[in-house]
């Protein structure tokens, strides 16, 4: 829609100006750091940071009207920078200039309510949020779209010629820094660290194809992470692991996605999130918060974070009597590969926001459950059966809202809405292994019959067969077809044309 076409209360606001005033506030010893260089811990304590906007105050000024009805109207402005995370720009990272947005088509996910069959197989109607949908197959290319327009906002107004971005990844992270950094011609590189044999080979892929330097460690995501945080301690480079806290800022765009999919109005609904590193559910609780503090919307959602029972550090935490202390877990094999992580990096951010969501909500507003590794593949599975393509860690949050339901969690007035982090094409590895009964000794699952499928071969006795080196003759070709299409026909059971109504 053009511009003249918009409702002239709200044409002045809909191109986004350079505002607000963010600054890194540390968690630690609560100093706050200009927010004009890349920081990922504080100089003075070495303690975690989050950005926070010292003038996000005035976003009060205006109503939550006029905040859902801008961001409303603004999806139907063809202004490449705030097609994708930015649209939300005023509450997501104000001070970048829209020339220094850099937009790959993130996004704006689908989220699509499950079909009946597969709503009346769990038990419930719900939805699920198509992450795997976004540029680089996963969720972690809205973190990438915030963190790496801030670089390239540094690139521009510091001169700077040859950054080297680094993060430690499961996978995802991996495939989308590589990809986002790439956009950014020879001022940026990459380097991906990734732990050897944990990364499907979709993935390893990725990064690969985008051209980052692509280095393998012996051991899990967290040896990985501990080795690029020692990176970004002693060397001139630019992290983007969520410990980044440009990263939090775009993936705070899932929350007010959700909230705008469903009118504002997040009242009876649920959010499911799988956790990993921590940094998604950290985004999407502070991003609800924020949409809650300048009443864009009236009620904050229940949350449900989940993780398999082989990476639990989370779990553990919120099922464990008060006082709580935190611990690391060493992580199992996990088919949800990309979240097993024992030690997650955003955890102190994550406890300080779920006591900020308490305090609005007492009762009942956030939760953690587990799940078994053999629920979530044949949740993954299932799903796949009836019309989604999710990802392992969509197959956790399906298998959370089995258990939420069985336990009461998610009553029948509330509908879950799922988030599929990535798409399932990056496991297909998982589905294949689960087909041949490979994953019993390693994840202890064993094949439903049902869910298995494997290719059919044909048995084409006495019939000429095409081959790479001769084509076959006309009478060949003919007796080939005939003969295979009979085979088939008779496989699927097919009735002849003519013998009656198809059934
Ligand atoms: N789902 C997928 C597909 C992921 O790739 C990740 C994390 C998570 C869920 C968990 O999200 O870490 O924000 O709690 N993957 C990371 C990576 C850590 O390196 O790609 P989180």
């Amino acid at each position: 829609m053009r511009l003249e076409q918009f409702p002239a209360s709200i044409r002045d606001y809909l191109i986004a100006k350079p505002g607000g005033d963010l600054g890194y506030d540390c968690l630690g010893c609560g100093a706050r750091h200009k927010a004009d260089r890349l920081l990922y811990t504080c100089p003075d304590c070495a303690g975690l940071l989050n950005l926070t906007d010292a003038l996000d105050g005035a976003l009060s000024n205006k109503s939550g009207d006029f905040w859902r009805s801008l961001f409303d109207y603004r999806q139907m402005l063809n202004l490449e920078p705030l097609k994708g995370v930015f649209l939300f720009h005023e509450f997501l990272a104000p001070s970048i200039p829209l020339q220094d947005i850099l937009y790959l088509g993130e996004g704006r996910t689908p989220v699509v309510e499950a079909p009946e069959a597969l709503a009346e197989e769990i038990g419930a109607h719900f939805y699920i949020k198509l992450e795997g949908l976004n540029p680089s197959a996963s969720f972690k290319d809205r973190g990438m779209a915030a963190a790496l327009s801030y670089l390239n906002f540094l690139v521009r107004t510091q001169n700077l010629t040859s950054v080297m971005a680094v993060c430690a990844s499961t996978g995802d992270t991996s495939a989308a820094a590589a990809l986002y950094s790439s956009a950014l011609g020879t001022a940026v590189k990459s380097a991906v660290l990734l732990p050897k044999g944990r990364v499907t080979a979709q993935q390893l892929s990725q990064p690969l194809g985008a051209g980052a330097t692509v280095f393998e460690l012996p051991g899990v995501f967290d040896d990985c992470m501990k080795v690029v945080e020692k990176l970004s301690d002693d060397y001139q480079v630019a992290l983007l692991n969520s410990k980044n806290p440009w990263r939090v800022l775009g993936q705070e765009s899932y929350a007010f996605e959700t909230a705008q999919r469903f009118d504002y109005d997040l009242s009876h609904k649920v959010l499911f999130v799988p956790v990993g590193n921590a940094g998604n559910i950290t985004a999407i609780l502070s991003g609800l918060l924020k949409f809650y503090r300048h009443k864009v919307i009236e009620k904050l959602p229940k949350i449900v974070a989940v993780q398999s029972e082989r990476a639990n550090p989370v779990f553990l935490y919120y099922n464990s009597p008060k006082p709580r202390t935190y611990s690391p877990v060493t992580v199992k094999p996990s088919v949800a590969q990309a979240a097993m992580i024992g030690d997650p990096v955003s955890f102190p951010r994550l406890a300080k926001l779920v006591d900020q969501y308490e305090k609005i909500c007492p009762h009942s507003s956030f939760f953690a459950l587990e799940v078994k590794e053999q629920d979530i593949i044949d949740c993954m599975l299932l799903a796949n059966r009836r019309g989604f393509t999710v990802c392992t860690q969509g197959g956790e949050c399906l298998a959370a809202l089995k258990l939420a339901l069985a336990q009461g969690l998610v009553g029948p007035k509330e509908r879950a809405v799922l988030n599929s982090t990535a798409h399932a094409l990056k496991f297909s590895n998982f589905q294949n292994a689960y087909f041949e009964d490979f994953l019993k000794e390693e994840y202890a699952i064993t094949a439903k019959p049902y869910l298995v499928n494997r290719p059919k071969a044909l048995e084409l006795k006495n019939c000429p067969k095409p081959s790479g080196q001769r084509p076959l003759n006309p009478q060949e070709s003919e007796q080939f077809v005939q003969i295979s299409a009979q085979e088939i026909a008779s496989t699927l059971g097919l009735k002849a044309k003519g013998s009656g109504r198809i059934s």
